[in-house]
């Protein structure tokens, strides 16, 4: 196959689109929602960056998953930040996952478990994504919600320890075409990468539903 990195990047180059433009999402980035919106989304993030950061520890020393580890990429910390600004200090007794959610964030602990390469899959779909288009992402919500600049609100968006995302996705890019794993297990990586933007689509259908635009 052509180098891993570019064809997990085509094979869900069109899923991605959809997730772009999928309707919660356009109306969040479009400014048609309340905070509350972008607050529920962040709760959603919260359940699935706990499933894939508990696992950094058992799998730092697996040779498929364990490079991908990388303490500056770690974002459960500055999710909590912007949940307890955006929900205040008592965010966690009104935290609660979408069922969309649910069945993503156990997908995620089921492969950390059991398949280390389905978990570089669900890696992948997240941390690559929220280093490129998060930076889109968090600018929309720094302008209609009124977050500072980088601050409180939208410190998930902002990876204060690596200061060249564009060289960080190519060291990343270069950690996916030296995975050590064989063309078969390749290609099931990229079905379960396919399976993490479904995933994804899922938790935005549910948000969408919960945020109708009702003007
Ligand atoms: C409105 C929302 C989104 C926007 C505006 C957006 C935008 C972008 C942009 C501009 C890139 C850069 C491509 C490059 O580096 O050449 C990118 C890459 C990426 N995005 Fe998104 N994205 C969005 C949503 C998502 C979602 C929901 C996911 C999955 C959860 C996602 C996953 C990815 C991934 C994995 C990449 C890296 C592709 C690669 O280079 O291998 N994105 N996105």
């Amino acid at each position: 196959m052509d180098a891993f990195s570019t064809a997990i990047r085509v094979a869900s180059h069109e899923q991605h689109t959809e997730a772009e433009t999928s309707t919660f999402m356009s109306d969040l980035l479009g400014g048609r929602l309340g905070v509350d919106a972008y607050a529920r989304y962040t709760e959603q993030l919260w359940f699935v960056y706990r499933a894939l950061e508990d696992a950094a520890d058992s799998l730092r020393d697996d040779p498929v998953a364990g490079p991908f580890i990388r303490p500056e990429l770690m974002r459960l910390a500055a999710i909590e930040r912007d949940l307890s600004h955006l929900r205040g200090p008592g965010w966690r007794a009104t935290l609660t996952a979408l069922p969309a959610t649910r069945a993503y964030a156990a997908r995620i602990a089921q492969c950390a478990a059991e398949w280390p390469g389905g978990y570089v899959a669900h890696h992948y779909t997240r941390y690559l994504g929220d280093l490129s288009g998060g930076q889109i992402i968090r600018d929309k919500a720094e302008r209609t919600w009124g977050f500072a600049r980088k601050g409180d609100g939208v410190r998930f968006y902002v990876f204060e320890q690596i200061a060249n995302p564009a060289a960080f996705k190519r060291t990343y890019r270069e950690l996916l075409d030296a995975i050590a794993a064989d063309d078969l297990e390749k290609q099931r990586i990229i079905d379960e990468c396919k399976r993490a933007f479904d995933f994804n689509g899922a938790v935005f259908r549910e948000l969408g539903e919960q945020f109708p635009l009702s003007a």
